[in-house]
């Protein structure tokens, strides 16, 4: 039995966030993703505050700010970026230089967005919050930061909801001075996929749902490419690895090496991934290195346990 640790309702089967008030609940290697998160923005925004450039953090599908682990809360993406100033704060030799990191934090549900704004309540001077579809809001919100350095999360549940475009990924990317952190659940992408054997079902209702459900998938993917290789035989790992290629090849465009990362790490069958592409070499290093260092440490294979 799931019970709601901030409205207090429950039921049967944990959420992805709560029915009632909109919390957002952790999902698999929440923590990992987190810890990943958090020793990038510190060194960032360390990086930047240093050298006095103005920088933003933007978390485009936000979440509740803070989120149920267990019958815990803890801290969200939203707080992590919001708390990096403080981290910086102590760490900087030089505490005179100018804080310089803002942030802006998009959520598309309002009941979500509610416990997003009242989260970050003690941050409102550094901090915007917008209640809106991130692929409506995104590029413009990018255009107005004009040549401003900015990092990009994209976390959305499973494809988003509205399924958050291609397009959108693609304007993202075409502007300069950009660094890009998205969640690719491949769990999100095979379900849909699996739908494909019933846009011709006899049943009315189950084409209709399968039809919808594709179309979807094709605004995710930029096209319905992906069609072509689900529909392939072969070993289930390289048709992941394949769908997961084709949608890097697109990022490819933009950034030389969007850089895939298992999670969980280390493992052969991954649950998703977190994709990250920049044009900064430090940046790119500093992320190589967080990875790496993890990877080293041994984080669970978690499928060896299973043999
Ligand atoms: C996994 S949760 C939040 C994760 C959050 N970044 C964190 O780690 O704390 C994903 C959130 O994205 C929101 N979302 C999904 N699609 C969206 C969209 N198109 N625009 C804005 N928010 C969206 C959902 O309502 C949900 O609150």
């Amino acid at each position: 039995m799931w019970k709601c640790a901030s409205c207090g309702c429950s039921r049967e089967e944990k959420p992805t966030s709560c029915p009632e008030c909109g919390l957002v609940q952790a999902g698999l290697w929440t923590d990992q993703k987190y810890e990943i998160l958090n020793d990038y923005c510190h060194p960032l925004s360390h990086i930047m505050r240093n050298q006095g450039i103005k920088h933003y953090f933007i978390d485009a599908c936000a979440g509740s700010g803070v989120i149920q682990d267990q019958s815990d809360i803890i801290d969200g993406s939203p707080l992590i970026m919001a708390k990096t100033p403080e981290y910086v704060q102590n760490k900087i030799k030089n505490k005179t230089k100018e804080p310089s990191v803002e942030c802006i934090f998009i959520e598309i549900n309002t009941k979500t967005y509610s416990h997003l704004c009242k989260s970050l309540d003690k941050y409102r001077n550094f901090v915007q919050t917008t209640n809106a579809d991130a692929n409506s809001i995104l590029i413009s919100t990018l255009d107005k930061l004009q040549s401003a350095f900015t990092f990009v999360y994209i976390d959305p549940f499973g494809l988003g909801d509205p399924v958050i475009k291609y397009e959108t990924i693609k304007h993202v990317l075409e502007r300069r001075f950009t660094e890009l952190f998205l969640h690719f659940s491949w769990e999100g992408v095979s379900r849909t996929a699996g739908l494909l054997s019933n846009i011709d079902h006899h049943d009315q209702t189950l084409q209709k749902q399968a039809r919808s459900a594709i179309a979807t998938l094709n605004l995710f993917m930029g096209g319905d490419i992906w069609q072509e290789i689900w529909r392939r035989k072969m070993e289930p790992s390289v048709k992941r690895k394949s769908i997961l290629d084709l949608y890097l090849n697109g990022l490819k465009t933009y950034y030389d090496f969007p850089t895939p990362i298992e999670i969980p790490l280390n493992s052969r069958d991954p649950d998703f991934y977190l994709v990250f592409t920049t044009r900064n070499e430090t940046g790119n290093k500093i992320m190589n290195d967080i990875v790496n260092r993890k990877r080293r440490k041994g984080s669970a294979k978690m499928e060896d346990f299973f043999k």
